[in-house]
């Protein structure tokens, strides 16, 4: 069996949801706290082991590929300034792990977007982990996939309970249950209109065999004129083993305003030199109903 080592990171979409921000900014480089949204997924592909990572980025996407290159003039001028801690900072992004670029000339869908990573692939399986999905788990939610892909190779796609009148904003699985966490995968539609066939959602997370490739080279525009990696998918479930996952972990949707304003309050309160000021200002917005858990807060930080 293959092992799991490369990752493709589409981030090539328009971002039409957060205009005008992206309009000349990628909504991948937006901050959550003082990090882009696009870091935190680097990261948990790295420590979920995967050694190669490319990411599909698009037109106005060039701040992408400089956040993860070296920045000489910058280096220079926080090493002759003696900010040691900054310095440390601005070279771990850049030491994280060797990232490769591809360019996706339009962004005719996700399907597509993957598809343009096809040689980086190399007939090996990989992970794909949408660059606008952010999951904050104690293991890293690809980790969890990839430990259950050792054990039933195949493809793996992480899913998560919705409320069923959501359902219609996402692309979900069909499947028999093998146990409380996982399915096998009859079937996969891309936003069901009507007669959803279960209320469990992709969430931006999959392991995928390399066959995909294939499949993806004559895919026909699905939902919405675009090439859907779901509708390929479904393809390769009605040839080989397909499981959906339920991980462990929160979600945060960034890609969306309101995803991105929790993703922000959530991890500044998790901050040292933020949380306690945030929670002052929550109390006096809330007016005090945000206490109780601030102090639950307090009490966890002492203890
Ligand atoms: P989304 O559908 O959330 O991205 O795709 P979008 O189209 O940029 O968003 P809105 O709806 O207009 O706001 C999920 C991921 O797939 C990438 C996006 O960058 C995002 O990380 N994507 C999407 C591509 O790389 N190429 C595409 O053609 C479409």
């Amino acid at each position: 069996m293959n092992k799991v080592k490369k990752a493709i990171i589409p981030a090539a979409g328009l971002g039409t949801r957060f205009l005008p921000a992206t309009k000349a900014m990628p909504k991948e480089m937006l901050p959550i706290v003082d990090k882009p949204t696009i870091q935190y997924i680097v990261e948990e592909a790295i420590c979920s082991g995967i050694e190669d990572i490319i990411i599909v980025t698009g037109r106005s996407k060039r701040s992408i590929e400089d956040h993860f290159d070296k920045n000489h003039e910058l280096e220079a001028d926080l090493e002759c300034k003696q900010k040691n801690e900054l310095l440390e900072i601005v070279r771990g992004v850049t030491n994280l792990v060797e990232i490769h670029c591809v360019r996706q000339k339009e962004p005719l869908g996700l399907g597509h977007a993957i598809w343009c990573a096809r040689k980086f692939v190399a007939g090996e399986p990989f992970a794909v982990l949408l660059g606008d999905m952010i999951i904050e788990s104690e293991v890293p939610c690809l980790k969890q996939m990839i430990d259950v892909y050792e054990e039933r190779p195949g493809s793996i796609i992480a899913v998560e309970e919705v409320p069923w009148e959501s359902v219609s904003s996402y692309g979900v699985i069909q499947g028999d249950m093998i146990n409380k966490k996982l399915n096998r995968i009859t079937n996969l539609v891309e936003k069901p209109k009507i007669n959803p066939p279960s209320n469990l959602a992709m969430i931006g997370r999959y392991i995928l065999d390399p066959k995909i490739m294939d499949i993806l080279e004559h895919q026909q525009p699905g939902v919405g004129g675009e090439i859907q990696l779901t509708d390929a998918m479904k393809q390769l479930a009605a040839d080989q083993n397909m499981y959906s996952f339920r991980y462990e972990g929160k979600l945060y949707d960034v890609g969306s305003k309101l995803g991105f304003l929790k993703a922000n309050i959530d991890f500044a309160l998790k901050r040292d030199e933020l949380g306690s000021g945030l929670w002052e200002h929550l109390y006096e917005l809330t007016g005090g109903a945000a206490q109780d858990a601030g102090g639950m807060r307090e009490a966890r930080r002492i203890g």
